[in-house]
């Protein structure tokens, strides 16, 4: 039996459901010799700013039971050196580009989709990071108010015809009305969930071993978190769900798409081996096939709760 694992998002098709995460995966080109990333439904780049940034101090990584901390602080090339060197070579990469972007005012923002958008980069859409626990100045602002969140949707919907995804923190009381506001303001999928605050501290030295203290959690630990966040924006909104957190396998990826997401994204995984995501597809046709199922969005949503 063949499968069909083509999915589309607000009118854009991609050829499976298989994403590589935010800051995981470099600028797409990085990982050429690591895995095939023309093989990926699509890669999202790490996130751009309007300049370019150093990032946090190190140490800025660090292993934790079933998962690591992150404190990376948006470290990029900034807009005009993505431009100049990354977007004349996206090509090479293969597959669909979404370009991911983080900001600390709504005109931040702004400013790198309207530079990306004048140079008619070939990129099939933007992934808008409102949820970067990692930097002091407008930490988290957008990602816990429905009322910012919205705004800056509607900012950026008036620039651009390409896909415009809102990345949704974990970190807030109720993740769904965040999405909801997304969702009225013009975005055309959410993407769930981004790390979940996290700190580890070395009962030796009494020092947290991130430099910043606290950090952003990731891996198998917050895959749960990220389930339940899917299935209760999925109760609230109609826009398409891009499941994210913890996925390692198509096991895991399926249990997203139950929940409710349309397409997943693979990230810390990617640190172990930049060829999980890959080597997920042909383990998510086999389910697909040993379960009868002909078209993967068949699975969307498929959870039968308890009553
Ligand atoms: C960073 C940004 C994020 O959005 C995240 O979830 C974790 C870390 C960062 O750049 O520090």
């Amino acid at each position: 039996m063949s499968c069909n694992l083509t999915v589309e998002i607000a009118g854009v098709s991609f050829k499976n459901p298989i994403f590589v995460a935010s800051g995981t995966f470099g600028y797409g080109l990085e990982t050429q010799e690591l895995t095939d990333s023309s093989s990926l439904g699509a890669v999202i780049t790490k996130s751009i700013t309007r300049h370019p940034r150093e990032g946090n101090p190190p140490p800025r990584i660090v292993e934790t039971p079933s998962g690591m901390i992150n404190s990376i602080g948006l470290a990029n090339m900034g807009v005009e050196r993505y431009i100049d060197t990354v977007i004349p070579r996206i090509d090479e990469i293969g597959t669909a580009v979404i370009t991911n972007i983080a900001g600390f005012s709504i005109d931040d923002y702004l400013y790198v989709m309207e530079k990306l958008e004048a140079c008619k980069a070939p990129i099939c859409g933007y992934e808008i990071n409102i949820s970067c626990p990692n930097v002091e100045a407008g930490r988290m602002e957008f990602a816990v108010d429905p009322e910012l969140t919205g705004r800056l949707t509607e900012s950026l919907r008036e620039v651009t015809k390409k896909l415009l995804i809102i990345k949704l923190s974990p970190n807030v009381t109720g993740i769904a009305s965040i999405a909801l506001a997304a969702e009225q303001a013009g975005a055309d999928a959410v993407s769930a969930i981004n790390t979940v605050f996290g700190m580890s501290i070395d009962t030796q030295s009494r020092s947290p071993y991130v430099q910043t203290n606290v950090g952003g959690l990731s891996g198998p630990a917050v895959r749960p978190v990220g389930i339940a966040c899917v299935y209760k924006i999925s109760r609230k909104v109609n826009i398409p769900i891009i499941g994210i957190g913890g996925i390692t396998s198509a096991n895991d990826a399926v249990e997203y798409i139950l929940a409710g997401a349309s397409v997943v994204q693979v990230g810390t995984a990617n640190y172990k081996n930049a060829d999980t995501a890959r080597s997920m597809i042909d383990e998510l046709e086999l389910y697909l096939a040993e379960n009868g199922i002909e078209n993967l969005s068949e699975l969307t949503g498929g959870v039968i709760p308890n009553e």
